[in-house]
């Protein structure tokens, strides 16, 4: 990888890299979109990443299907797939690992503590592997998102990093590989969180200043829903992940929510603009 990705830096041509962890689906497939249209060579790689789960998660039962993603990535032409081993992302003795500090704490940091130093620690060897010139994450994990922007911020990372919108189901859930971990019944009750975001934007877009009415509305909605078990809904500044005070116009918010449906946890969120 490093001598392909040397080679096409020397010819001018500028690199965009999609990382995944693989079991594509639409979401994915939007950022490869992005990364043709600005790039001219497109790397995807698929690794699941064990160092990003606990040991309590789903690391083993972790949806993988390899076959049908290089179809995929065939199908969309996408110029190198880069499928890492275990043993060459953390070779035995490895030792070294990349924590962003204050924003890795909070909302997932809270639920998962060890998540991020997990993302942040793959996503740069993975820079260094392919050395893009940009890489293109979803705003599905908008705080994943937050945490590599700083992470390329503080350690002077020369690559420019891009969020692409949500892309969801036509009833509104948000696409995630983990999705087909839901019964038919646990969809439907999992389509209750795109509800409240929904509500949570419209009452913003009405003028709500106040963020904890706001969140209070939102966990009576979910609250409705007997059988999800919410561990957080928040609403932040866009930049740094702050916690809002208070909604200010002319700003940008993410309307963020988390919660277990049966044993899947799910994560959702809606950017709010106020002109
Ligand atoms: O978002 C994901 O799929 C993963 O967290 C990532 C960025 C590929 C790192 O393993």
């Amino acid at each position: 990888m490093h001598s392909v990705s040397r080679q096409i830096s020397c010819s001018g041509k500028k690199i965009g890299l999609v990382p995944t962890m693989g079991y594509l689906h639409e979401g994915h497939l939007s950022l490869i979109k992005k990364s043709k249209e600005l790039c001219d060579i497109t790397v995807v790689s698929i690794f699941v990443n064990p160092t990003q789960f606990a040991p309590t998660e789903d690391f083993e039962k972790y949806p993988r299907d390899i076959e049908h993603d290089n179809k995929l990535l065939k199908e969309y032409n996408v110029d190198y797939v880069f499928i890492p081993s275990l043993e060459e992302i953390y070779p035995s003795g490895y030792q070294s690992y990349v924590y962003v500090n204050e924003i890795s704490k909070k909302f997932e940091g809270e639920f998962r503590p060890a998540h991020f130093k997990g993302v942040t620690t793959v996503v740069s060897i993975l820079f260094n592997c392919v050395n893009p010139d940009l890489a293109f994450f979803g705003q599905k994990d908008a705080q994943q998102a937050a945490v590599i922007k700083q992470m390329v911020s503080d350690l002077k990372y020369d690559i420019e990093i891009v969020v692409c919108p949500i892309v969801r189901e036509r009833d509104g859930l948000a696409m995630s590989s983990r999705n087909v971990y839901l019964s038919p019944e646990e969809r439907t009750k999992a389509l209750t969180l795109h509800k409240a975001i929904l509500y949570a934007r419209k009452l913003i877009e009405g003028k709500e200043m106040d963020p904890q009415k706001v969140i209070g509305n939102m966990k009576v909605i979910i609250g409705e829903e007997k059988s999800i078990k919410l561990d957080y809904v928040g609403i932040v500044n866009t930049y740094g992940f702050r916690e809002a005070d208070l909604i200010e116009e002319g700003n940008e918010y993410y309307i963020l929510v988390a919660a277990r449906v049966g044993n899947t946890r799910l994560i959702d969120n809606e950017l709010v603009r106020l002109q």
